[in-house]
């Protein structure tokens, strides 16, 4: 069964079983390896994107269910010139990762919480990145860099993923 959907802004339609988790969609049909399989049961957050601006877990999303919808990967964050995201920047300059691993499902929940909440408090944060396991226990700087990010001072378009269905 085809399903179609637009993924980092380009409409692409997969010819695939319609419980296949999108997490598998997007690393096997699609090619896009920054989205990290980690449990598979919902619980580390390593497979979070966006799906029509929130944070979901991909592993648990079958892709029959996002049908015509907006998916944005970590591949789609950055500006269409390549400028980084501000979370990118700020987790750049305050050197977050450590194994890496969890990180683009740690930046996908960062940028999902900023656009709905510019300046979030701690438990804010804690509340939104809770269910994002990093196993090197970086959350300190996690916290450091998303307080860091100016988003007042940003330009709207590198929020365009979260700010256009925030605008429907
Ligand atoms: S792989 Fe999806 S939450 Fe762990
Ligand atoms: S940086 Fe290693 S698991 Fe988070």
């Amino acid at each position: 069964m085809s399903t179609s959907f637009f993924i980092n802004g380009i409409e692409r339609s997969v010819d695939v079983d319609p419980s296949k988790p999108l997490l598998w969609v997007i690393r096997e049909q699609l090619s896009l390896s920054g989205t990290k399989f980690g449990c598979g049961i919902g619980q580390c957050g390593a497979c979070t994107v966006h799906l029509d601006g929130q944070a979901i877990r991909s592993c648990l999303t079958p892709i029959s269910s996002v049908e015509g919808k907006e998916v944005t990967t970590i591949e789609g964050l950055s500006s269409a010139s390549g400028e980084l995201h501000p979370v990118q920047q700020a987790w750049v300059e305050h050197q977050v990762p450590q194994c890496g691993y969890c990180q683009s499902g740690q930046i996908m929940a960062a940028s999902a919480l900023l656009a709905r909440s510019p300046q979030p408090t701690d438990g804010e944060i804690d509340s939104a990145l809770r269910g994002n396991i990093c196993r090197c226990g970086m959350y300190g700087r996690i916290r450091t860099a998303i307080k860091s990010v100016d988003v007042a001072n940003t330009d709207e378009e590198l929020f365009y993923n979260v700010a256009e269905v925030d605008h429907v």
